[in-house]
């Protein structure tokens, strides 16, 4: 096999680009290259099956002569500098607003790995965790952190709470006087003051009610009207104890709320405005996973640093639009930039292929028409236009004259010792035999 060169590798990205726009990320690679008219002619054109398989099983992110090493203190070893890279880009490229909501993603996953998640509550199940600080109202993926599980002693070896997962998430909006708004695994009266004193940041969130400071009026649903709300403030701090029906009671801690302001929702309910806040800057997250999902890259895999790779092109492809968007007043619709993305991968290793003169002519044909260049398809393929000539596998002494010759090895022949085979498959063989 040919090594990797870098129009390759970005044509293979352009590929798991289109296939996720064509929605036909769980459909069998086969279906995509098939000859018979339903396949999509640039995954042939592109690259070969065999190609775009071999390329899927070898790629690793990291240098597999050092990897021991780091995995003797990072469990994330093999992925963490192309990860961070990305991670890095992001925060580099966009400012975002200042609504943020942070919570956990579960790209789906059932192979191996030690830090593997079961999170019944997630469509998927299983999966890798990874902790998102997202912009509420754009989307925009701020800062991520895949949970590794137990690190090993070392420098990778943080701690998983909660109060220390949102300290890291948050650096990049450390100071700025933002909005954060989680759910009730991350929200605790420790971290809402230190967001607010030493990130000056506020933040929303809902409280589980074990919580050692919620006073017992605000737990107990008896005797209390339904729907009605008790407030209870300190310095900074609110508490919100909501009972929308009976036997239940929703707990809310803010410290961007300070009063006791009820509003209508969109229905016309009257709902403290702390719980409509934080219905819509809560659900920032979810909203990235549903996207991810709308045009998903991801393919089946039993290798879990593929599983982030996919989610990071994924993360990529929403992130990447919305810096498109904030620079061009443009009304493109997700699928077609998603569209335009994978072309433009995949066009400058088209370019190249088309100058391959050991690809079969009628391939080379179809990539021209690709790279929107005429395709020249009046023009003989070889250079020298074939005079009419005796068929060569006909007894010479039947001297039959033919102008045909065989594709593959140029023989001439008369139609009585040609085979018929449609263009599409003639490329399709001639495309394997080609994969190197
Ligand atoms: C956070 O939200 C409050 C209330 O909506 C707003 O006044 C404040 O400006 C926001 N923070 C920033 C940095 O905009
Ligand atoms: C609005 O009312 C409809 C119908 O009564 C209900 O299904 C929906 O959940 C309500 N929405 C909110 C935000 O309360
Ligand atoms: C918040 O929104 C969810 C759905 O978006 C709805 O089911 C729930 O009733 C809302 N809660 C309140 C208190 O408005
Ligand atoms: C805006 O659109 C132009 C033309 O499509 C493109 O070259 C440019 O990169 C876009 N700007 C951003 C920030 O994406
Ligand atoms: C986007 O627009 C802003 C303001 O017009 C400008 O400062 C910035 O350089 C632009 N970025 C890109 C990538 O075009
Ligand atoms: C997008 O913009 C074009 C022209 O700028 C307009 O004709 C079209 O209706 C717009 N589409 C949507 C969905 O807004």
């Amino acid at each position: 096999m040919a090594d990797l060169s870098s129009s390759e590798l970005k044509a293979f990205i352009g590929l798991l680009y289109l296939a996720g726009q064509f929605k036909a990320n769980k459909l069998n690679l086969k279906d995509l290259w098939i000859s018979d008219g339903s396949g999509v002619e640039i995954f042939r054109t592109t690259m070969t099956l065999k190609r775009f398989q071999f390329i899927q099983n070898c790629l690793r992110f990291d240098d597999k002569n050092t990897r021991s090493e780091r995995k003797a203190t990072d469990n994330l070893a093999a992925i963490r500098s192309f990860f961070e890279k990305f991670v890095a880009n992001c925060q580099i490229v966009y400012t975002p607003s200042e609504y943020t909501t942070i919570d956990e993603q579960l790209p789906s996953f059932r192979g191996r790995c030690s830090f593997r998640q079961y999170m019944p509550n997630k469509p998927n199940k299983y999966g890798l965790k990874i902790y998102a600080l997202v912009d509420a109202k754009s989307f925009y993926v701020i800062n991520l952190e895949i949970y590794p599980g137990k690190q090993p002693t070392g420098p990778y070896a943080l701690s998983n709470k909660a109060y220390d997962v949102v300290d890291r998430l948050v650096a990049p909006i450390s100071k700025t006087n933002r909005n954060v708004t989680f759910d009730n695994w991350f929200t605790s009266y420790p971290l809402m003051l230190h967001l607010l004193k030493e990130h000056r940041l506020t933040s929303t969130g809902t409280v589980r009610k074990n919580k050692p400071e919620i006073p017992s009026q605000m737990l107990q649903t008896r005797n209390r009207e339904i729907p009605s709300t008790v407030f209870g403030f300190q310095k900074d701090k609110s508490l919100l104890s909501h009972v929308p029906k009976k036997n239940k009671v929703v707990l809310l801690m803010s410290t961007l709320h300070h009063d006791d302001s009820v509003v209508a929702d969109t229905n016309g309910t009257q709902k403290p405005e702390m719980i409509i806040f934080y219905n819509q800057t809560k659900g920032g997250v979810d909203v990235v996973d549903e996207l991810c999902t709308n045009y998903d890259v991801s393919r089946n895999t039993k290798r879990w640093p593929m599983v982030i790779f996919y989610a990071v092109l994924n993360m990529a492809g929403i992130n990447s639009i919305i810096v498109y968007k904030s620079n061009n007043s443009s009304n493109l619709s997700r699928r077609n930039f998603l569209r335009d993305l994978g072309i433009g991968l995949v066009s400058e290793h088209l370019q190249n292929r088309k100058e391959n003169q050991h690809l079969p002519r009628e391939l080379r044909k179809r990539i021209l028409d690709q790279v929107d260049e005429p395709s020249h398809s009046q023009r003989p393929p070889n250079k020298v236009p074939k005079p009419i000539r005796r068929c060569q596998i006909c007894p010479t002494k039947k001297d039959r004259k033919t102008k045909h010759t065989c594709y593959k090895c140029n023989r001439y022949l008369c139609m009585e010792h040609a085979v018929f085979t449609c263009q599409d498959c003639a490329q399709t063989e001639d495309d394997y035999e080609n994969s190197e």
